[in-house]
């Protein structure tokens, strides 16, 4: 169930109609919704109940303290990729320990910030990566708890942005090398194998190349434990996509695809693995942010063109990268429904580029003033945006239930500046 439904021909957030915080706190505006977020986060949780399993909540789809202090106090862990990250979950009350720390470009600084704060794993993405944080560990006086993040070459079938598990791809030790990865790793003083990982792709509708994915993750550990190097888990990324509102998508609802990871886990234990447990953890960003919050925004002014008409609203490319760096088709909804006739508008911003868009040829009833809502933009959407053109970043606010809470202010332009310094000569 959506927790953003019209009610009297007025989109709400819960119990309350986004015309009202458009009026209190302006726009451009971040709006997500607390009951959504955690019936997502269940869908994790729930068949996890009970098992040696983890949800490490990928913070980079929405990294707001607010967002991330709700999900540790559901027992979230998180999956980081960089030492501010690891600040943010220690500063929203997470615990260090069901951290892991993903990404190909760790810095020695960044190691050394992870393992005095006793994060549970490294997902290790090179060789010289697993040597740098052999030589910090050791420098240290401790050990660094590791996993190689292997890439199964599994095709997603997503947007080749976003998928990141094939040949070609940056990220990850190619499947056939990862055998002897391992002994290297291994056979390093200060490093203890303990996990193997993946992350196939994102915005994935079907569960197959998941699946498929885990087992050649669960091939590996069988050949690993013939060679004596027992790992204590296996942890299947993220990727889980979401319906954004084409008509055409409709992902596999997020326990299904637990149930049925634990159902392929299970299998493989009592047949192969001498019934030894191994702890399972997911990876997921989108699948609990993304149908959590709405962009709000108003309409500046209608153009029409000679080709096209334009809607020019106040949020922009700075505010909401994916429609112009993936062409994602984003769902944009009025907040309050009119009677008139709709005209078919591009939705653009105030940026100057023409990249400057938001959805494109889309029937709207709008006139100037009126409030929109783009759909699903709770992942990869603040945390994807910038100053360009001076713009202050959108505000945030979480509803729950009949309350809206701020969680974090607008930006001022004197923020944006505050750290520059003009050279006197
Ligand atoms: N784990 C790793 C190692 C990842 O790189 C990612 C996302 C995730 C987990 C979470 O994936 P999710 O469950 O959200 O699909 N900005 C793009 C998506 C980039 C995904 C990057 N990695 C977008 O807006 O579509």
């Amino acid at each position: 169930m959506s927790h953003f439904t019209y009610q009297d021909g007025v989109l709400h957030a819960e119990r309350v109609p986004l015309s009202r915080i458009a009026t209190e706190h302006g726009t451009p505006t971040y709006v997500y919704s607390k009951a959504q977020l955690l019936e997502n986060f269940a869908g994790y949780a729930r068949p996890c109940a009970g098992r040696d399993a983890l949800v490490c909540y990928a913070m980079k789809a929405n990294s707001n303290l607010a967002i991330l202090d709700l999900l540790a106090r559901q027992g979230a862990g998180f999956d980081i990729v960089s030492g501010g990250e690891l600040l943010r979950v220690i500063a929203a009350g997470g615990d260090p320990g069901k951290v892991i720390f993903s990404g190909v470009g760790k810095t020695a600084a960044e190691i050394a910030l992870a393992l005095e704060k006793g994060i549970l794993c490294f997902n290790v993405e090179s060789i010289p990566e697993l040597h740098r944080i052999n030589e910090v560990a050791g420098r240290m006086g401790k050990r660094a708890p590791i996993s190689l993040r292997v890439n199964p070459n599994v095709d997603p079938k997503t947007h080749p942005y976003i998928a990141t598990g094939l040949k070609a791809s940056k990220f990850g030790v190619a499947f056939s090398d990862a055998l002897a990865t391992y002994r290297t790793a291994a056979e390093l003083p200060h490093l203890d194998v303990v996990g193997i990982d993946c992350h196939i792709g994102s915005q994935l509708l079907d569960d197959a190349p998941l699946l498929e994915a885990l087992d050649k993750l669960i091939e590996l550990i069988d050949a690993l434990a013939a060679e004596g190097i027992h790992l204590h888990h296996v942890d299947v990324g993220g990727g889980l996509g979401i319906d954004y509102g084409t008509g055409e998508d409709s992902p596999v609802p997020i326990s299904h695809y637990v149930e049925r990871v634990f159902a392929r886990v299970d299998a493989w234990r009592a047949e192969k693995h001498g019934g030894r447990p191994i702890k399972v953890i997911f990876e997921p960003g989108r699948s609990i942010v993304g149908n959590t919050g709405v962009l709000l925004m108003s309409v500046e002014f209608l153009k029409p063109g000679e080709e096209k008409n334009f809607c020019v609203v106040d949020a922009a490319m700075n505010d909401m990268a994916r429609p112009t760096l993936y062409q994602a088709w984003m769902d944009v909804k009025p907040v309050v429904q009119r009677d008139s006739s709709a005209v078919t508008y591009d939705l653009v911003g105030p940026v100057c580029e023409s990249g400057d868009w938001l959805a494109r040829d889309r029937a709207l009833a709008v006139e100037p003033g009126d409030v929109l809502a783009m759909m699903a933009a709770g992942a990869y959407g603040f945390t994807m945006a910038s100053n360009y053109n001076t713009r202050g970043r959108a505000a945030e606010v979480l509803v729950d239930g009949d309350q809206v809470h701020m969680i974090r202010k607008r930006e001022n332009p004197a923020d944006l500046f505050a750290l520059e310094t003009i050279v006197k000569a």
